[in-house]
This record gives C-alpha cells, sequence and structure tokens, in this order.
C-alpha cells in the first residue's frame, strides 16, 4: 500500500497545510482506470486517449472556484486542427439569413465582448461509474470544469446577418482533421438558445486568448448545455429550418425518453437529444483510500446544475444515514458550479463520506445514476472511503 495512495496521502497533507492547490506531476491510475496512461508532465492530467486528445483533471484540483486552464479538461472527437493561424481564420454566416457574412478574427475582435462564468461538462463525465459499464472514453469524475469565457454575443453576430424567420437551428461546424471515413464534428442548437444573450462566440478563456486544445481562434460557448454544443475552432456558423442530421446529433447524444434496462434496444424515436446538464456534486477531499489524523477535517468539493442553480449540498459521513448542510461558497455565477465545504470531527476507523446536491428546481442527486446505453449524465451522489487513524 505504499504507492499512489501514500503519495498522495502526503502531497494532500502538505497541500492542506500550506492551503494551496495540489502541485501534482505524474500520477493518474486509479481503481478502475487501468486503461487510462501515466503521463510525465507538469499538468498531471489523466489521459483518457492519446489518438485524439482527451484529458481528465484529477478531482483533487477542483479546490477553486474557476479552473486553470493547465487544468482544465480536454475533449476531442478527432485529430485538432493542424494548422490555425490568427490572420488565416475566417469564420462564416450563412443559411437562413438576409445577409451572409465572412468574419475575420479582427473583426470578431471588434465586436462587443461579453464574459460567461460556466462550468462545462463533457455528457459522458462518469461514464466509467455506470454499471452495467458502457463503452466509450472512461471518464471518471474530471470531464468538467469552470472558465470564464469571453467574446461577443452569438445574437450580435446573428442579428448583423439577419436571421430569415424560417430559421430554426443554429448549426456550428469545427475545423478539426477528420480521419478516413469517420463523421465530421458537426451539431446543431436550438434559434431560441442560440439567440440567448449568455451564448457566446468565445474567443478568450480566463481572460487569454483561447488555446489550441480548447479552440483556438473562436468556439461556441452554450452555457449549461452539455460541452458538446459548445463546438471548438468554430469556422462556420448556419442556419437552418431544422436540427441539423448527422451523427453527433443522432444517434450520439441522446437519451432515452424511458429507463432502459441493459441490452434494451432502444429507438431513435424514443430518444431526445441531450441538452443541459444534471445536478450533481463532486467530493475534491479528502481523496478516496486517503488515511488521515483523527480530529477536524474538511469535506469539500463542487456541485453544478447546468441551467439552474444549486441551493443546497449535503454530505453524510457515515454512508448515508444521515444527512447534515454544507456551506455554499461565496463565488456564484449564473451557469458556475458552486463550491462547498463541511467541517467534520473525524473519530478513528474506516469511514464512507457522500455528497449530495439540490436544484432549485427541486432536482436531487440520486442514490443511482439512470443508466443509458451511452453512458450520458452520470451523476450519483459522489462517495468516497477513508481511513482514519
Ligand atoms: N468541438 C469540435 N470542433 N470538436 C470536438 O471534438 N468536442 C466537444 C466540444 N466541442 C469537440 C468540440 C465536446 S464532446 C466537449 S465535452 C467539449 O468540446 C470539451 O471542451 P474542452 O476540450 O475545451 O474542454
Amino acid at each position: 500500500m505504499n504507492s499512489r495512495r501514500t503519495f498522495l496521502k502526503q502531497v494532500y497533507g502538505a497541500t492542506l497545510a500550506l492551503g494551496t492547490a495540489p502541485a501534482l506531476r505524474s500520477w493518474a491510475i486509479g481503481s478502475g482506470q487501468s486503461d487510462s496512461i501515466m503521463i510525465p508532465d507538469e499538468n498531471g492530467m489523466i489521459v483518457r486517449s492519446a489518438r485524439f486528445l482527451d484529458l481528465e483533471t484529477p478531482v483533487e484540483y477542483f479546490d477553486r472556484w474557476i479552473t486553470p486552464v493547465p487544468h482544465f479538461f480536454v475533449r476531442n472527437h478527432m485529430h485538432e486542427p493542424s494548422e490555425l493561424s490568427a490572420e488565416g481564420w475566417r469564420l462564416s454566416v450563412g443559411g437562413e439569413v438576409e445577409k451572409p457574412l465572412t468574419l475575420t478574427l479582427a473583426t470578431v475582435g471588434k465586436l462587443r465582448s461579453n464574459s460567461v462564468v460556466n462550468t462545462l461538462e463533457c455528457a459522458g463525465n462518469g461514464r466509467s461509474l455506470h454499471r452495467p459499464q458502457v463503452p466509450g472514453i472512461q471518464w471518471g469524475k474530471g470531464a468538467v470544469g469552470t472558465a470564464k469565457f469571453s467574446g461577443p454575443r452569438l445574437r450580435d453576430v446573428l442579428q448583423q446577418a439577419g436571421v430569415k424567420p424560417s430559421g430554426k437551428h443554429v448549426m456550428f461546424r469545427g475545423l478539426d482533421e477528420v480521419p478516413g471515413k469517420v463523421p465530421p464534428f458537426i451539431r446543431s442548437i436550438p434559434i431560441e438558445k442560440a439567440l440567448d444573450s449568455y451564448t457566446l462566440i468565445a474567443t478568450h478563456m480566463n481572460d487569454a486568448p483561447l488555446t489550441k486544445h480548447h479552440g483556438f481562434p473562436a468556439r461556441a460557448l452554450v452555457p449549461g448545455w452539455i460541452g458538446a454544443a459548445s463546438c471548438k475552432w468554430l469556422t462556420e456558423i448556419k442556419v437552418l429550418d431544422s436540427e441539423f442530421v448527422g451523427n453527433f446529433m443522432s444517434p450520439g447524444y441522446r437519451f432515452p425518453n424511458q429507463p432502459v434496462k441493459p441490452g434494451d434496444s432502444v429507438k431513435p424515436e424514443d430518444t431526445h437529444v441531450v441538452t443541459g446538464m444534471n445536478v450533481k456534486s463532486v467530493i475534491a477531499g479528502p481523496m478516496d483510500g486517503s488515511t488521515l489524523k483523527a480530529g477536524k477535517l474538511t469535506v469539500h468539493g463542487m456541485a453544478w446544475a447546468g441551467e439552474v442553480d444549486i441551493v443546497k449540498v449535503e454530505v453524510s459521513t457515515d454512508g448515508g444515514s444521515s444527512w447534515n448542510a454544507a456551506a455554499l461558497g461565496r463565488e456564484q455565477s449564473r451557469y458556475a458550479w458552486r463550491q462547498w465545504s463541511y467541517s467534520w470531527n473525524a473519530k478513528q476507523g474506516d469511514h464512507v463520506i457522500q455528497s449530495r446536491a439540490t436544484d432549485s428546481q427541486g432536482r436531487v442527486q440520486p442514490a443511482e445514476a439512470v443508466w443509458n446505453p451511452s453512458g450520458y449524465l452520470y451523476n450519483a451522489i459522489d462517495e468516497v472511503k477513508i481511513h482514519v487513524t
């Protein structure tokens, strides 16, 4: 047992003492994550796929409201564009519009900029925790992060182009390099969400230009919705008279209308497109499997609910027999997660610590997530096991 646990315990102990973010280096592999690769890079991210880069944030990094860009998860369905230049980039706006446009980065930069602090979560976050397991990238708990995204409102650009009454959906195309016969990553969102004042063409993340991994030079930012709605390396916006038809709208990113049993087949007409995110909390500390000294201990983490607010987070230190209200952090914004913490006097023994979030719509994090064939929207009550000496 003198391995990752001991190492993490030491790092975490030091972290608690310093009150700063863990400066973890190369660690990643925990139980159930054996297909992950440990990368010896200074960002300490978990590599879920190296072919098309998919990086997961270790939950221990969720100790601050804004996730630093180097620790922000990355989800790519295909190769990132190999050539991107600020000067050469163009964004076309067409389809059901009066006046098609072609924008340069300089013209986008001259439009009035808005900022949204948004929690971005991959629909498949937590997929590895569904039982029975489902195929797909085996995300643990860290395909989520919160950043301040800035750029012009999509609405302002659409209004410049003049959306025709026939315009009902807005399609985004990125500059991904599509290998072989793989269908391109193209999706659409309904016109109402596209015209919402919080939906952006983001050029900046945490006050710096977007990095390549996160969609340089511009991406769609569709707050409160699953990450797949926020197309990176945006090069085309097309207003359509109906929802885009393509692999990443169907069968991709759809959820059964009724609960299904593993093995049952689901007809496409009995499914709907996944849009907003679920109510959810995760425990960032103490770490699962850690051994700690008896005494005062802070259980802490994050909670979010997509388009609605978190109103309550409860913590159980006895495996779910009793629940206590956690304190919610002061920092908040409409589409952003809330920090939470609960102070606990830990006694010697083995303990199961759980967290459960409730949102302003009355949705409560369930004991079991709704199983579905693609493993989307996992949101069961979070749990860590610790040993106190
Ligand atoms: N945009 C393009 N062009 N290509 C992609 O593969 N992945 C989507 C979305 N936008 C993707 C994309 C998915 S599934 C997610 S969860 C988010 O980007 C992840 O954003 P991030 O990599 O900046 O964290």
